[in-house]
């Protein structure tokens, strides 16, 4: 299949971030070179000069911000970010440290099409502070997980888990770097898994499939 004709039938997805932005920047690339068959077609921004937003203007991948404090209410809120995704032909949502709970509006637009990346092994430190709640915890072993996203904090059916150790030399940010070494990995790989129909449901249990696609 030509480059061009690849191109044509690549499926957009959009990331929704509201800080750094490393894991927009992972995605971002894994797709440039093809390890991830998507366009990262959108980012979707929540927080007013995050850096996230300037590493979209250097990848040059469209960019748009939209504020909470902007609408009534939730709905009204992901009603807007949901035009935004249906207008750049949006297939699957990446939730990439986006600070906001999803809802029910974005959730019936894209059913079982919007993923998180949470930086443990959930059920396990849910939450805002998972790396370092785990590191004051004391746990030998901590890790990543990529999650399909339901209307409970970190809790919908786990796609795919990486275990990252903690040695009893770790600083908090050595564990940090190793987390997010971890997710730029596991975050491209896990949702090529879904974009390439891999992906199975039983309840809360998620199968791959390990037929090539
Ligand atoms: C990541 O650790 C991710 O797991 C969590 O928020 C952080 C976002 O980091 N949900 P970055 O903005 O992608 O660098």
């Amino acid at each position: 299949m030509s480059y061009k004709s690849d191109r044509q039938t690549l499926k957009n997805i959009a990331v929704c971030a509201s800080g750094r932005g490393s894991n927009f920047v992972a995605l971002a690339r894994a797709a440039a070179k093809g390890t991830l068959k998507a366009r990262v077609a959108l980012l979707v921004c929540d927080t007013p000069g995050a850096a996230v937003i300037q590493r979209a203007k250097e990848l040059k991948v469209p960019w748009v911000l939209v504020e909470r404090k902007d609408f009534p209410d939730r709905d009204a809120f992901e009603e807007k970010i949901v035009e935004y995704l249906q207008a750049c032909r949006i297939e699957l949502v990446a939730l990439a440290g986006f600070m906001r709970i999803v809802g029910s509006h974005l959730l019936h637009a894209y059913p079982h099409k919007v993923v998180n990346i949470h930086p443990a092994l959930l059920p396990s430190f849910k939450g805002a502070h998972a790396i370092q709640e785990a590191f004051a915890y004391g746990v030998k072993v901590t890790g990543v997980t990529v999650h399909f996203v339901d209307q409970r904090v970190d809790h919908g059916p786990i796609i795919a888990q990486v275990p990252v150790a903690i040695h009893p030399r770790d600083t908090l940010a050595a564990l940090e770097k190793k987390i997010h070494a971890a997710e730029h990995l596991l975050y491209p790989a896990a949702l090529q898994m879904v974009l390439a129909g891999k992906v199975r449901f039983d309840g809360r249990k998620v199968a791959i499939s390990r037929a090539r696609a």
